[in-house]
C-alpha cells in the first residue's frame, strides 16, 4: 500500500486527486484550512475505497502550517509516496487593486510551500529510491498574469528544474498546467466566468487522470487536453504584447471590489 499526501484536497482539483488515487487503492493525508471538510472527504473516502485517509489541518500561508506538513512529510515511519502540491488561490483584483500583503500571502502558498514541501518529500524519497511529487501550476505560468501568472511560472521552472537534477534517482517530478477547471477557484477570487468560452472549460476527474498518465510516462511538464496543448502551441508564438492583451480579456474579469 502506497500513501499520497494532497494539499487543498477539500475542493475542486484536490479533491479530484483524492477521488482518483483512493479508487487506485491509496492511503491518503488531505491537507487544508477546514478541518470538518477534511474529516468528511476522509470519511467518504475510507468508506468508498477501504483506505485509509488521515486529516492535516495546516494553513500553508503560515509557518507554523508548512512547518507541520513537512514534519509529516520527513516521517521515515509513514511514508509518504506521491505528494500533490495543489493548494492555492486567486486574489480579486490586478496589480495595485491587490494589497502587497495579499500578494506576498500567494507567494508564500505557490512558492515558499511548495518549494519547502517539495524539498522534505523528494529528501525521504530519494533515500528510498522512488516517489512522485505533482506541482500544480496553470498555464497561466505561460502569459503575463500578474503575481498569479508568475508564481505559477516559477513553479513550472523549479519543478523542471529539480526533476533535471533528480533525474536517475527514481523519483519524479511534474508540474501540472491546467487550463480553466470548474471548481471554488473563480468563485472564492470574485472572477466572473461568464466571459470564457464553454470550450475552455475542463473536468477535473478528465484531468486528474491525464495528469497520472503523464506522471507515469516520466514527464516534467503536463499540460492535459489537445486544446490547450495546441493553445500552448499559439501562445509560443505570438508576441508577448500581444498576449498579454488577450489573456486580460479571458478570465479576468472582477466583480465589484
Ligand atoms: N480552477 C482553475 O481553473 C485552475 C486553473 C489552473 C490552475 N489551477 C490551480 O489548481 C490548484 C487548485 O485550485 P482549484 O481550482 O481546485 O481551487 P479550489 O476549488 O478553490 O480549491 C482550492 C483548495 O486549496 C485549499 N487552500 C487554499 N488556500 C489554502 C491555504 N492557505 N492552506 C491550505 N490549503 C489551502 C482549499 O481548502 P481550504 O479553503 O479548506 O484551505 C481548497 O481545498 C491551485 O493551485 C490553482 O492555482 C486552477
Amino acid at each position: 500500500m502506497t500513501t499520497a499526501l494532497i494539499t487543498g484536497a477539500t475542493a475542486g482539483i484536490g479533491a479530484a486527486f483524492a477521488r482518483r488515487l483512493a479508487a487506485d487503492g491509496h492511503d491518503l493525508v488531505l491537507v487544508a484550512r477546514d478541518t470538518a471538510r477534511l474529516r468528511e472527504h476522509a470519511t467518504e473516502l475510507h468508506d468508498g475505497h477501504g483506505i485509509e485517509a488521515t486529516v492535516l489541518t495546516a494553513d500553508l500561508a503560515t509557518e507554523a502550517g508548512i512547518a507541520a506538513v513537512e514534519e509529516r512529510l520527513r516521517d521515515r515511519r509513514n511514508p509518504v509516496d506521491l505528494l500533490v502540491n495543489n493548494a492555492g488561490f486567486g486574489n480579486k483584483g490586478r496589480f495595485l487593486d491587490v494589497s502587497v500583503a495579499d500578494e506576498l500571502t500567494m507567494l508564500k502558498v505557490h512558492c515558499e510551500a511548495v518549494l519547502r514541501l517539495t524539498t522534505a518529500a523528494a529528501g525521504a524519497m530519494r533515500e528510498r529510491g522512488r516517489g512522485g511529487v505533482v506541482n500544480v501550476a496553470s498555464v497561466a505560468a505561460f502569459v503575463p498574469r500578474g503575481t498569479y501568472g508568475a508564481s505559477k511560472a516559477w513553479v513550472v521552472q523549479f519543478t523542471q528544474g529539480a526533476a533535471r537534477d533528480m533525474a536517475g534517482s527514481g523519483v519524479r517530478l511534474m508540474a501540472l498546467c491546467p487550463g480553466f477547471v470548474r471548481t471554488e477557484f473563480h468563485q472564492r477570487a470574485g472572477m466572473g466566468t461568464d466571459n470564457i468560452p464553454g470550450w475552455m472549460w475542463l473536468d477535473a476527474d478528465k484531468l486528474v487522470a491525464e495528469a497520472l498518465a503523464d506522471l507515469a510516462r516520466g514527464k516534467s511538464l503536463s499540460v492535459p487536453d489537445p486544446r490547450y496543448k495546441a493553445l500552448m502551441g499559439v501562445v509560443k508564438l505570438t508576441p508577448r504584447s500581444l498576449l498579454g492583451g488577450l489573456t486580460s480579456r479571458t478570465g479576468r474579469k472582477y466583480g465589484p471590489q
